[in-house]
């Protein structure tokens, strides 16, 4: 089975079109959060997710839009990102972002791979803390190690974890005593064939709003036949989304960075 994985979409339509052209072909979709935010389009994005994804996370910007509780943690920029996205969705919208789980583990449908486990941010700390440093990454991998030792995960799959929330598409691996492989930052395309018994903890990146310096859009297909992990990065109209959040009045900095990737 051929899974995509997205994340951080932030209404960004543009974006999340093409990555649904990359998807033709999965049999599922799931976004990891941050459905909502900084884009000119919440509405479009969110019916696409509530149709498309089979599951579905919260993310930080998702949970501060629903309840608008706590928002004074977030930036200038973004707060009015919330609050005027908020007046765009429909109570029956905030409600269904409300109720989204912050984290998951799952096992996929035909059982090809036992357990999945995903999250916006980590799993210290579902939608606040960025794995954004190899000690992080560590910290992720031991919670990680217990959480398969408490479902009895076979010796001889590769234990994975998704996630997103930095909007840096980058993966990190460790084996099985927990020794960090690898650390490979993906700024163009990266295909990884799964070891049984390592650790993957793979950020999918952003679909609508990358950080890497990157000006392209970010998702992930796992395929749970192959043992394969593909990570892509797109091109998309990136003027149209741009000229969208300057005409509705959202700071003109969320148009601009997207030329940037940053
Ligand atoms: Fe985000």
């Amino acid at each position: 089975m051929k899974i995509g994985i997205i994340s951080d979409i932030h209404a960004n339509w543009e974006a999340l079109e093409a990555a649904d052209k990359i998807l033709f072909d999965v049999q599922q979709v799931w976004c990891l959060g941050d459905i909502v935010g900084y884009g000119a389009d919440p509405r479009l994005c969110l019916e696409y997710i509530r149709q498309r994804c089979q599951i579905k996370l919260k993310g930080n910007h998702d949970q501060a839009v629903a309840d608008l509780r706590n928002i004074d943690f977030f930036n200038p920029v973004a707060k009015q990102a919330v609050l005027w996205t908020r007046n765009q969705l429909s109570a029956d919208d905030c409600r269904f972002l409300a109720q989204l789980p912050s984290s998951l583990s799952v096992t996929t449908e035909d059982r090809s791979l036992p357990v999945v486990w995903l999250v916006h941010g980590s799993l210290r700390s579902p939608l606040e803390e960025y794995i954004l440093d190899a000690a992080t990454a560590q910290a992720t991998q031991t919670l990680l190690a217990q959480q398969a030792q408490e479902v009895h995960f076979p010796k001889d799959a590769p234990v994975l974890l998704f996630f997103g929330h930095s909007h840096l598409a980058e993966v990190y691996i460790f084996n099985d005593k927990g020794k960090k492989l690898q650390h490979l930052s993906v700024t163009t395309e990266q295909r990884l064939t799964l070891e049984g018994g390592w650790y993957y903890l793979v950020n999918v990146g952003s679909v609508g709003q990358p950080r890497d310096g990157v000006p392209l859009g970010s998702c992930a297909i796992l395929d749970t036949d192959q043992w394969t992990i593909q990570i892509i990065r797109f091109g998309y109209p990136i003027a149209v989304a741009a000229q969208k959040i300057l005409q509705a009045g959202l700071p003109a900095e969320l148009a601009y960075r997207l030329f940037y990737g940053w």
